[in-house]
Parts: structure tokens; C-alpha cells; sequence
């Protein structure tokens, strides 16, 4: 394994997990120590946590598209309350450091979230999920620029942890968002988030998800993902963390050689939940569905 260096933070190796698909608690439930001793990822990456608690979606929740998985799962969380008290304690637990991913509706709630986990020796770094509507202007904060410019220019005072903004691939220009992040004081950015889908239930012709629309993961979006860590990784200075697709070390592989340093592994742990590990082996054994070397 190559260790890397990230935002200050010292990894064993660059896989991490994409935030909301590996619940490392129930993991720890199910695997015993030998989670901890066998930890799959260098970083841990949380889910979305927001001020408030989430019920999430109505069901159904998720639909499976060919070669990956679409979900509207609509982040349920315990709250930063919940999250503080009950998962925290757990998560800080683990062998690897921690990366909370905070999302709100407004910057002044991600401002209280930000400043929350600022006074947390626990927490290593910040993710910004800023795929979601700023309540007071109507915009997908993820998908303009300014928007993106401000929530820095309000929350980077507040902390000294790295920063990460999470960037949205439904924007009409993802890599002007990742200048304005890089401009107003982020530390890092990470894409791809999931691409925006729907299905129909085939006996009804209705929307099948409980959101009507919901998030595309999986190999079906790694072409994408790649073409758009590539324009990114061109346009910015500071460290991308890529995902979107990864199944084995060549998926990594291309996304590093597009310029991430680090890489995140989602849907593929669903059905491996090892998926890390091995990701993380193959990288540094240039093997793993490697039909020519990159
Ligand atoms: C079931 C599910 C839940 C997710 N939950 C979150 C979340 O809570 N916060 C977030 O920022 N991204 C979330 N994501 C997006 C992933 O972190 C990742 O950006 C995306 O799935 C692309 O990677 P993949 O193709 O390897 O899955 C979720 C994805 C899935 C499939």
C-alpha cells in the first residue's frame, strides 16, 4: 500500500468510502473487531448529517438500473444532536480518521453544523454536500458558482479542519464550481455525487421512487465520472477526491491517472462489502480487471 498524504491528514493507502454507503456502525454490529482490524478504507467518510433529524423518502427507495443503482433514500439522519451523541462516539472509534459530511438548507445551518464539529478533536476533515437547495434563493447551492463562493465566505472562517466541498454533477459547469471552490478557501473537492434519474413502475407508469426522482450510482456513471474529475483535476490546484462507478484497482486507477488523489468507493460495497480492501490491493498491485496498465 502507498501511504498518501491528504489535506495534512497521513492515510495508509488513497480508497476511501463515498459517504452514505458503508454504514461502518452496523458494519462493527455485524463483523465484530475484525472490522477494525480489517478495516476496508484509509479515511471514513460519514453520511450526510443535518441540523435537524430526517425521516428520509417515502418508500420505495431504491430502483436498479442496468449496471448501477438509482436511490431517493433522501438522507435520513439522526440530526446533529443524534449524531453527536450516538454515532460520534462509535465512529471515533475506528481505526482510520473521520470525515463528517454535513449538508444544510441554508448557510447559516450549515454555518452551526461547520462550527459544531469544528470543536471536535474526533473529526479529521469536513465534507460540504452542497447538492441540495438553499431554501432562501432557491438554488441547488452545488450548482452555481456564487452560491458555492458564499457558503465558504460564510462557513471557512468558522474552522481550521479541511474543508471538502462535495461538488454536484448537475450543474451546467462543474468545473467553474470547483474554481469558485477553490477561490473562496476550500481545502478539497470530491465528485462525482449521484446524476439525477427516474423510472416509472412498469405496471402503473407512475414514478416508482417515493422522491419521484432520485440519484444514479454505480458503473453506469463512471464514464462520466471520469470525464468530469478529468475537466476538475485540469481546472483546480487542490486534491480531488473522485468516485463514481469504482469497482475494482483499474476504475481507481483512471480516476487517479485523471488527476484525484484520492479515490471513493460507493455502490460497490453494497454488493462488496470488502470492495475497499481489495480496491485498495489492486491500486497498489496495478491489478484488478486490469486488461492493460495505467
Ligand atoms: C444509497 C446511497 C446513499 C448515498 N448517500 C449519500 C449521502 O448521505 N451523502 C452524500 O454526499 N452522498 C451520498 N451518496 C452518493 C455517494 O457518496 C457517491 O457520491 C455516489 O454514489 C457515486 O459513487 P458510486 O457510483 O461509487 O456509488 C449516496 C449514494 C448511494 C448509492
Amino acid at each position: 500500500m502507498t501511504p498518501v498524504t491528504f489535506c495534512g491528514i497521513e492515510l495508509a493507502h488513497p480508497i476511501i468510502n463515498a459517504s452514505g454507503t458503508f454504514d461502518a456502525i452496523a458494519a462493527r454490529r455485524a463483523f465484530g473487531d475484525a472490522l477494525l482490524t480489517g478495516f476496508p478504507f484509509a479515511a471514513f467518510v460519514s453520511k450526510t448529517v443535518t441540523l435537524e433529524p430526517r425521516e428520509g423518502n417515502p418508500p420505495p427507495r431504491l430502483w436498479e438500473v442496468p449496471a448501477g443503482l438509482m436511490n431517493s433514500i433522501g438522507l435520513p439522519n439522526k440530526g446533529l444532536h443524534g449524531y453527536l451523541a450516538h454515532d460520534l462516539p462509535e465512529l471515533a472509534r475506528l481505526p482510520v480518521p473521520l470525515i463528517v459530511n454535513v449538508m444544510g438548507f441554508s448557510r447559516d445551518e450549515v454555518a452551526a453544523l461547520v462550527s459544531a464539529f469544528a470543536a471536535r478533536d474526533e473529526v479529521a476533515a469536513l465534507e460540504l454536500n452542497v447538492s441540495c437547495p438553499n431554501v432562501e434563493t432557491g438554488m441547488v447551492m452545488g450548482a452555481d458558482p456564487a452560491e458555492v463562493a458564499q457558503l465558504l465566505g460564510v462557513v471557512r472562517p468558522l474552522t481550521d479542519k479541511p474543508l471538502i466541498v462535495k461538488l454536484t454533477p448537475n450543474a451546467s459547469d462543474v468545473p467553474l464550481v470547483a474554481l469558485a471552490a477553490e477561490a473562496a478557501g476550500a481545502d478539497a473537492v470530491s465528485l462525482v455525487n449521484t446524476l439525477r434519474g427516474m423510472a416509472l413502475d412498469p405496471r402503473t407508469g407512475e414514478p416508482w421512487l417515493g422522491g419521484i426522482t432520485g440519484g444514479v450510482s454505480g458503473p453506469a456513471v463512471r464514464a462520466i465520472a471520469l470525464a468530469q474529475v478529468h475537466s476538475v483535476c485540469a481546472a483546480i490546484r487542490i486534491p480531488v477526491v473522485a468516485m463514481g462507478g469504482v469497482t475494482c484497482g483499474r476504475d481507481a486507477r483512471e480516476l487517479m491517472r485523471a488527476g484525484a488523489t484520492l479515490v471513493a468507493v460507493g455502490t460497490e460495497s453494497f454488493r462488496d462489502p470488502s470492495a475497499g480492501a481489495r480496491i485498495a490491493a489492486e491500486v497498489a498491485t496495478a491489478t484488478g480487471c486490469v486488461s492493460y496498465p495505467v
